[in-house]
């Protein structure tokens, strides 16, 4: 097949190693071709010779095995051939011992060294004990993969092998096989594109060291940088003051207030072709701004706000053939606020977001609706920003697909 593209599966040692027999199956009827590493741990789960039948190839279960899976290549350096040959990287089941070497950037296996020698999508299906699923540990390195774009395939809650009953069941195969067709489909669909995106909230000054903020954290607009940049786009973000570090490859622009944000995005408009939106900016700012600080001996001061530069708006007015997106944080009503937003800002799509609950400003995870110019509409279960950020790209370019044609 000439578009074959290869997988490179890694399984690592858990008991659900067993459902790999399963998964290269899966992945073959996808249309994939499969080459295998299994940890030393995999091997006490499942046998290499099980998974070599099934791949047709050669596993790969040490790092100083000096002959390369493939034959012609007669390399001492496998990790490297493998990791350049292959188009995604899954690693199902991953335990919390890989996700932990993964998120520090070890290297002492072939799996772990692969990792870091892979530039393409990474596809992470954990699977362990709810504990150790739970465990804070776990959690911060999750978090830290997730930041640099990795897709995880949740795990499922029922029965586990150690007894009880929680989350940490390995993912429905489907649900896996699914992950990495997305994970291949949006390699490089944004290569040659500009991609402007505000994140974080603004800061409007009452004096030299007060000021009116919100609680963004900025994280949803960091991870449509991130993906839009490992996606292939030239990425120009434009960010209030957060604490997020730089996704790799982004060209980034601090600002502090929504005038400042304004400026930035208004200055750059015209290199991009799409536009996203993600900051929360201030809707209002103190009238006057003290040159000094107010002091409390001069009693309460009067407060009078005015409205801050509507930067969506400013953005719709020069939207010409670019795809704009933007923002609905909403506490009621979702659907309707959002679709009154979409019309009365000139937006191509709106994300719509619930706030004031779980998820939202300054958590992990995002839910809403995408409400689409074209009168579609998208509900988004509970997710993590990156897996959103791929999602909302992901309707971005439909659009824009849509205006070309
Ligand atoms: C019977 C048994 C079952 C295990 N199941 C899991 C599991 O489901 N998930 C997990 O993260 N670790 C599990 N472990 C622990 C890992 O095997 C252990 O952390 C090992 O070092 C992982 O190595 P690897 O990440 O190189 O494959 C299990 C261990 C044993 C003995």
């Amino acid at each position: 097949m000439g578009d074959q593209r290869t997988v490179l599966l890694g399984v690592t040692g858990g008991i659900a190693a067993y459902k790999s027999a399963e998964l290269v199956r899966a992945l073959q009827a996808d249309g994939h071709a499969v080459q295998a590493v299994l940890t030393k741990a995999a091997t006490k789960f499942i046998t290499p010779l099980t998974i070599a039948s099934l791949t047709g190839n050669k596993v790969i279960t040490d790092l100083f095995d000096d002959s390369s899976p493939d034959e012609t290549l007669h390399s001492a350096i496998a990790h490297i051939d493998v990791a350049q040959r292959a188009d995604v990287l899954l690693v199902a089941p991953a335990t919390a011992d890989m996700l932990a070497k993964f998120a520090l950037g070890l290297a002492d296996d072939f799996l772990s060294t692969a990792h870091l020698a892979f530039r393409g999508p990474l596809v992470l299906a954990p699977a362990m004990n709810t504990n150790m699923w739970e465990h804070p540990a776990t959690r911060e390195n999750l978090a830290a993969l997730r930041t640099r774009g990795a897709r995880i395939v949740e795990p499922g809650v029922g029965e586990l092998a150690c007894g009880t009953v929680g989350s940490g069941r390995l993912a429905e195969l489907d649900d896996i096989v699914d992950a990495v067709r997305s994970a291949l489909n949006s390699e490089g669909d944004l290569r040659d594109e500009c991609v402007l995106v505000t994140a974080g909230p603004t800061r409007e000054a009452l004096d030299p060291v007060r000021y009116i903020s919100n609680r963004s954290s900025g994280r949803m607009g960091f991870a449509l940088a991130n993906e839009a940049a490992r996606r292939g786009a030239r990425v120009i973000l434009v960010a209030g003051p957060v604490t997020q570090p730089t996704p790799p490859g982004c060209e980034r622009i601090d600002v502090e207030s929504a005038a400042e944000m304004h400026r930035a995005v208004l200055q750059h408009l015209g290199e991009a072709s799409f536009a996203v939106m993600a900051a929360a900016v201030a809707d209002y700012r103190p009238e006057q701004q003290a040159a000094s600080k107010l002091k409390k001996r001069d009693g309460l001061p009067k407060l009078s706000l005015e409205e801050t530069p509507d930067i969506l708006q400013s953005a719709a007015a020069h939207k010409g053939g670019r795809v704009l997106v933007g923002f609905a944080a909403e506490t009621d009503d979702l659907e309707a606020n959002g679709r009154r937003k979409l019309q009365s800002k000139g937006c191509d799509l709106m994300v719509a977001n619930p706030v004031g609950g779980a998820t939202g400003f300054d958590s992990e995870l995002n839910q809403g609706m995408l409400l689409a110019a074209d009168g579609s509409t998208q509900r988004l279960a509970p997710m993590s920003k990156a897996e959103m950020a791929g999602r909302i790209l992901d309707e971005a370019i439909r659009l824009r697909k849509r205006m070309a044609a």
